[in-house]
C-alpha cells in the first residue's frame, strides 16, 4: 500500500521514527515534508496529503503535529477524508473498523515514539468492518 506521511515542524522528529515504522510493516512510503523542525503552517501539509489521496497516488495518509488536532482539523476539511487523531491504539483500531479513517493524525509532543508506532501499526493492520458502519459514512457524504 502507498501510506503519504505529512507533518510540521511539531511533529517533525516523530515523521522520521514514523516512516521507518511504515516501511517496516511492508508499505512504501511517500514524504511529503516537511523536512526540518524551521517553522511552517500545518494546513499546507494537510493539503499535500489530503490531495494525494484524494488523486489516489496515495491509499492512507499519516500527518503528524505539535499536538495531532490542527492536522485533523484541517485533513477532516477535505472531501473523501476521514481522519482520526489517536492517541492510543484503541482508538486507532476503532477507526478503522468503525470509521474507515483513511488518514491517522498524531501529536509529535504529546505522543513517545513506542506508543506512536503501536498506534500505526494497528491502525495500519486494521479493515474497516462496513455493515452499519458504512451506512453512517454514507450519511456524512
Ligand atoms: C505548532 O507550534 C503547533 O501549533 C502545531 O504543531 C499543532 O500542534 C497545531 O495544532
Amino acid at each position: 500500500m502507498n501510506i503519504i506521511i505529512g507533518c510540521d515542524h511539531g511533529g517533525f522528529e516523530l515523521k522520521q521514527q514514523i516512516m521507518n515504522c511504515v516501511v517496516d510493516n511492508g508499505h512504501r512510503v511517500v514524504d511529503a515534508g516537511c523536512y526540518s523542525t524551521d517553522s511552517v503552517d500545518y494546513p499546507d501539509f494537510a493539503s499535500e496529503v489530503c490531495g494525494a489521496i484524494g488523486k489516489e497516488e496515495a491509499e492512507k495518509g499519516i500527518l503528524i503535529c505539535g499536538t495531532g488536532i490542527g492536522m485533523s482539523i484541517a485533513a477532516n476539511r477535505h472531501p473523501g477524508i476521514r481522519a482520526a487523531l489517536c492517541m492510543e491504539p484503541f482508538s486507532a483500531r476503532m477507526s478503522r473498523e468503525h470509521n474507515d479513517a483513511n488518514v491517522l493524525c498524531l501529536g509529535g509532543r504529546l505522543t513517545g515514539v513506542s506508543l506512536a508506532i503501536d498506534i500505526v501499526e494497528t491502525w495500519l493492520n486494521t479493515e474497516f468492518s462496513g455493515g452499519r458502519h458504512q451506512r453512517r459514512l454514507d450519511m456524512l457524504e
